[in-house]
């Protein structure tokens, strides 16, 4: 499955990955599946990299960029240079490495769940080092550091004390996604129906009555989750439409069938993403990002 009906689009979003190297190994992790390219050889220059995204940027007049990996600040240099290209910036990081400084970007840092759970899917260690990365964060820093946490039907009884972990640190706040599964996925973190998801989307919607401004995911984006709205909004895909998906794919970026690859379950599909422009879209305008 591949996307072919880009070439002319105007794109309010892109995602890119710029690079498949990865210091982490996560259970959950959609970039690492067999159906998608993840090569680190000869992984495009990172002049040749920003060259085409800014050919790209003009081309789909592309305000966002969703900066991916693998882990992008492996790719300091690309970042660096790359932000300068788009409007606005989110750089999607696991929080292993030390952020640097932009103006006009949102650092989204991924933790799923208090240590012990976290440490389960990302790796022995990691909660322990995203919290001296989020504490070495100074008070005069441009970038707003938020934490998203995908949510599962392994961590879905653990998601209040995570927040509770997190609202005392300098997090600005933090996004629930849930979970987007390979086509047949039998792992234990699928629900397997979005019915037997519900449970963990009420129970976001619990903590946003309780947490209103710490939680950034707005209460209509985790409605529109729920079983009974979700098949009409991932049948049309707002995503598919208004983000274009940029995979490395050795010297050149491949267009996937979505952000989240090429072997995908849309019935399943739970990602903020899809279901923020949706309600975005409900309103009539997709100009502005901040769910809340
Ligand atoms: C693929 S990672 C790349 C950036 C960085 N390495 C990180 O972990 O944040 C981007 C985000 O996608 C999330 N993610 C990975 N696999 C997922 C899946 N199957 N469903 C939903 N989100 C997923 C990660 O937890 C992370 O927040
Ligand atoms: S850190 Fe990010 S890219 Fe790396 S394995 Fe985990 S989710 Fe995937
Ligand atoms: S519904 Fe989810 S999995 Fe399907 S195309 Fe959209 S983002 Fe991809």
């Amino acid at each position: 499955m591949t996307n072919t009906s880009h070439e002319s689009k105007k794109y309010p979003a892109a995602m890119v990955n710029i690079t498949n190297k990865c210091n982490l190994r996560c259970k959950h992790c959609f970039v690492f599946r067999n159906a998608n390219p993840t090569s680190i050889q000869n992984e495009m220059s990172t002049e040749r990299m920003l060259e085409k995204l800014s050919f790209l940027q003009k081309k789909h007049e592309i305000h966002t960029m969703l900066w991916m990996g693998g882990e992008p600040l492996l790719r300091p240099d690309v970042l660096k240079k790359g932000v300068t290209i788009f409007s606005k910036n989110h750089i999607t990081t696991n929080g292993t490495i030390d952020l640097i400084d932009f103006p006009d970007c949102i650092y989204i840092v991924s933790l799923d769940g208090p240590e012990q759970y976290n440490d389960a899917i990302r790796g022995k260690g990691t909660y322990e080092k995203v919290m001296r990365t989020i504490e070495k964060v100074p008070e005069k820093f441009e970038s707003k550091v938020m934490c998203q946490c995908v949510v599962t039907k392994e961590n879905e009884t653990l998601l209040e004390d995570l927040v509770s972990l997190l609202t005392p640190t300098r997090f600005e706040g933090m996004t629930f996604s849930f979970y987007v599964p390979p086509a047949n996925d039998d792992s234990r973190l699928t629900w397997h129906t979005t019915k037997r998801r519900d449970k963990a989307v009420l129970e976001v919607l619990r903590l946003k009555d309780l947490y209103p401004d710490f939680i950034w995911n707005s209460k209509r984006t985790l409605e529109l989750t729920l079983s009974e709205n979700c098949k009409s909004v991932t049948e049309r895909c707002p995503s598919k439409q208004y983000v274009l998906p940029l995979y490395l794919n050795g010297e050149e970026f491949t267009t996937p069938f979505c952000c989240y690859g090429n072997d995908v379950d849309c019935d399943l599909c739970g990602a903020w993403v899809v279901f923020y422009l949706a309600s975005l879209l409900e309103k009539n305008g997709i100009e502005n990002y901040r769910d809340g």
